[in-house]
């Protein structure tokens, strides 16, 4: 099937974590068209169900295909991905790639043996994660640790606020105060929304610590994937702005305006 220029490719997340996925896909795609959804009205996931994610995200993804006809769809939610991935697949006729926690990378940096994998609630706890440990990290400890306070302080960071640098603190010290943490020298960020506060968690690295971790996750993988099975099709001659589409429009939505354009989105959308 002969693809339009036109053809978005969809990103999507509970809310702003997705943009650290866009980001190295938007450096090498330049001029393609980007539609970029968030689940606002669903946000957070990571404290949710399983049942409650493999029951909303592929609902929602079938109606954003229906409505902007995307190329490709990118779960940029290692939540929404480890859990309703295979359900998106069956529901969708476009490739669909998803985000997995970056624990590969993880082992392949870690010198010391043991790496930390910091993710939401929700994804910690996978079977998913599991099999990665087993498939890569069979001769390290994994330290895992859920943050849901993380995943707010992405948002409130990219609304312009405040930021409260025990947050990103507590947040490396929930893998650091456990059994063998001391030896940690490598953190796999498994939740999206966590590349946008690595600044945060560098410092807190150095205050906790005192020493830098190395700090791994997706989204130049998923830029390289979604080239690959986009190879061959025909793009825009230049680029356009792109669409932040939101399930709910609200004044923290709105708050993320200029951050979102940013990042090359410059209208933002209701579901
Ligand atoms: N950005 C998401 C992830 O990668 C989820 C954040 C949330 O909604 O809790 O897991």
């Amino acid at each position: 099937m002969t693809v339009a220029p036109s053809a978005p490719i969809l990103f999507f997340d509970s809310g702003v974590g997705g943009l650290s996925i866009l980001a190295p896909a938007r450096a090498m795609l330049p001029t393609a068209s980007i539609v970029y959804a968030a689940d606002s009205a669903g946000f957070p996931y990571g404290t949710k169900s399983e049942a409650e994610i493999a029951a909303r995200v592929p609902a929602l993804l079938g109606r954003l295909v229906e409505r902007y006809r995307p190329r490709l769809a990118v779960i940029a939610c290692n939540t929404a991905s480890t859990i309703a991935l295979s359900h998106v697949r069956a529901a969708l006729d476009i490739p669909v790639v998803g985000t997995v926690p970056a624990i590969k990378p993880a082992a392949l940096a870690s010198k010391s043996r043991v790496f930390g994998v910091l993710g939401t609630d929700a994804t910690v706890r996978q079977p998913y994660v599991d099999r990665l440990a087993a498939e890569h990290g069979a001769d390290c400890i994994v330290l895992r640790h859920g943050c849901a306070a993380l995943v707010e302080l992405a948002e409130a960071k990219l609304r312009g606020e405040l930021l409260d640098p025990a947050i990103a603190r507590a947040a490396l010290a929930g893998l650091t105060d456990q059994p063998g943490g001391d030896a940690m020298d490598v953190v796999a960020l498994a939740c999206t929304h966590f590349p946008l506060v690595q600044d945060e968690l560098a410092a807190a690295a150095l205050q906790n610590i005192g020493r830098p971790l190395t700090f791994v996750h997706g989204g130049e993988g998923i830029a390289r994937r979604i080239a690959f099975l986009t190879q061959g099709q025909a793009w825009p001659a230049a680029p356009s702005p792109g669409i932040a589409v939101f399930t709910r429009v609200d004044d923290k939505v709105r708050a993320l305006a200029p951050a979102l354009a940013e990042y090359g989105l410059g209208r933002i959308d209701q579901l």
